[in-house]
Parts: structure tokens; C-alpha cells; sequence
């Protein structure tokens, strides 16, 4: 089976005339150490397709398959802990926590995780491949949104996770720094054959990617191995 599996999802918000159907019949695959970029039009159901795989909500119907585990299935607290293994976030607004430094932030996801020992060699790791490593006792507010973003991703892959959910984690930066994040990300989809899925609305960005999965008014309308424009054939 596939790392990922969707099973006829469907997402609504809200109830009767304020309904929106934000994702309708979903299905996808995705094997493990792909990258794949998800592109659409704002308000076509990217957020919420992450979202859901992310298990931060729950489909209105349908099952979504993690390493095969059906993450519907899972109580709260089995979900929590199953995220905190396996998934890992990035957003473009970087939710970093103010009040720790960098290392501290970076750290958070295993501090949580009781039971677990923190790798002090790989988090020094990421920071140095990241060009954090100078940086490591500043807070957030005294970082560029680059090195912000990149605080982030360190924090996202510090729990090695089966799957990255990044949401435009390259939305708020230049062009430069945009180049060295999506490096970072491949490197890492290859060298923990990392299964990555990334929301971007740069189609330029989107072609070096795997796959692109292209999402309309909530319907996937291709996810062949090269881009094809709307309309095209759909899989
Ligand atoms: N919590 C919510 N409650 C109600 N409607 C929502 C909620 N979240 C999203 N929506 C609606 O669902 C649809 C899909 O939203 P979603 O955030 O997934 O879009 P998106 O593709 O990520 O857009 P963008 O590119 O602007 O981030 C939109 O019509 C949006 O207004
Ligand atoms: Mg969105």
C-alpha cells in the first residue's frame, strides 16, 4: 500500500445555506519518498486537503490512510501521538514560538514528546545544513522571515517525520531564498526518503516536484507526473 491513500474524501464547513464544499470525492495515492506540489486557485481546498491529512480535522466522509493506519480510526490521544511521530508541519506564517530561542524552538516537537531523547548531534545537524547554527540563541523576532521560515523546517523534519505537510512554506520569501528552502526540502525527501507534500502557488516551483496534483473548486483534476493544464486528462 501506499505511505498515503485517500478514500473518497469529502470536506464541508458549515452548515445548510452556509455551506461550502470544500473538497468533493478525493482520491489520491502517494508513495513514499515522493514530492508532490498541490496547486490551485485560493480557496480551492489546498489548506484543507493538508489539513485533513495532517489529521487537524476531521473529512465529513471518506478515509484518509497513513502507512496504513486509517488516521479516522485513532482516538484523540493515539492521533496526537501518531502526528507527533509521523507528520511534520510547516507554514507559511511559521508559528514559531516567541518566547524560546532557536535551538528551544527547533527542540519543542521532541520536548514534547516524553519518552524521547533529544539528538542534540542532529538537531546541530539541521541547524548547520540550515545556516541556523550562528542563530541558535535568538529569538524569532530577531530572525529575517527566511531564517524564520528555515527555523521552521528544522523544527518540521526534527522528528524525522514519514510525511512533511508544508502549506507555501516559501510564500513569504525572495527568490533566493526560496531556491535554498526548496533544496532543503529535496535533500532531505531523499536522504530519509521523506514523503513530501507542498501547497505552492509557484507553478515554476510546482515543475520540479515529482508530481503535481492540480485542485479545482475542490476536485483533483490531474495528478499525472508532469503538468498538465486544466482540462486535461485526468487520472
Ligand atoms: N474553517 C472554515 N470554515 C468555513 N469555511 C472554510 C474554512 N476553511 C476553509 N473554508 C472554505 O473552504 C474553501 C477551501 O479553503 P482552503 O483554505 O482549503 O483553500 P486554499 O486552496 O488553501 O486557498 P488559499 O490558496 O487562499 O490558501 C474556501 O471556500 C474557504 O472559504
Ligand atoms: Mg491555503
Amino acid at each position: 500500500m501506499s505511505i498515503l491513500e485517500l478514500q473518497n474524501v469529502r470536506k464541508i464547513y458549515g452548515e445548510k445555506e452556509n455551506q461550502v464544499k470544500a473538497l468533493q470525492n478525493v482520491n489520491m495515492q502517494v508513495e513514499e519518498g515522493e514530492f508532490v506540489a498541490i496547486v490551485g486557485t485560493s480557496g480551492s481546498g489546498k489548506s484543507t486537503l493538508l489539513n485533513l491529512i495532517g489529521g487537524l480535522d476531521n473529512p465529513t466522509q471518506g478515509k484518509i490512510f497513513i502507512k496504513n493506519r486509517e488516521i479516522g480510526s485513532l482516538s484523540r490521544k493515539e492521533l496526537t501521538i501518531f502526528r507527533r511521530r509521523n507528520i511534520g508541519f510547516v507554514f507559511q506564517n511559521y508559528s514559531l514560538m516567541p518566547v524560546l530561542n532557536v535551538y528551544d524552538n527547533v527542540a519543542l516537537p521532541i520536548t514534547f514528546d516524553r519518552g524521547k531523547h533529544i539528538n542534540h548531534k542532529y538537531i546541530e545537524e539541521l541547524l548547520r545544513e540550515l545556516g541556523l547554527w550562528e542563530k541558535r540563541k535568538k529569538y524569532p523576532n530577531e530572525l529575517s522571515g527566511g531564517q524564520q521560515q528555515r527555523v521552521a523546517i528544522a523544527r518540521a523534519l526534527v522528528n524525522k517525520p514519514a510525511i512533511l505537510l508544508c502549506d507555501e512554506p516559501t510564500g513569504n520569501l525572495d527568490s533566493a531564498t526560496t531556491i535554498e528552502v526548496m533544496g532543503l526540502l529535496k535533500s532531505s525527501c531523499r536522504k530519509y526518503k521523506q514523503t513530501i507534500l507542498m501547497v505552492t502557488h509557484n507553478e515554476a516551483i510546482a515543475q520540479t516536484c515529482d508530481r503535481v496534483i492540480h485542485i479545482e473548486d475542490g476536485e483533483i483534476l490531474t495528478g499525472k507526473r508532469s503538468f498538465q493544464a486544466k482540462g486535461g486528462e485526468q487520472s
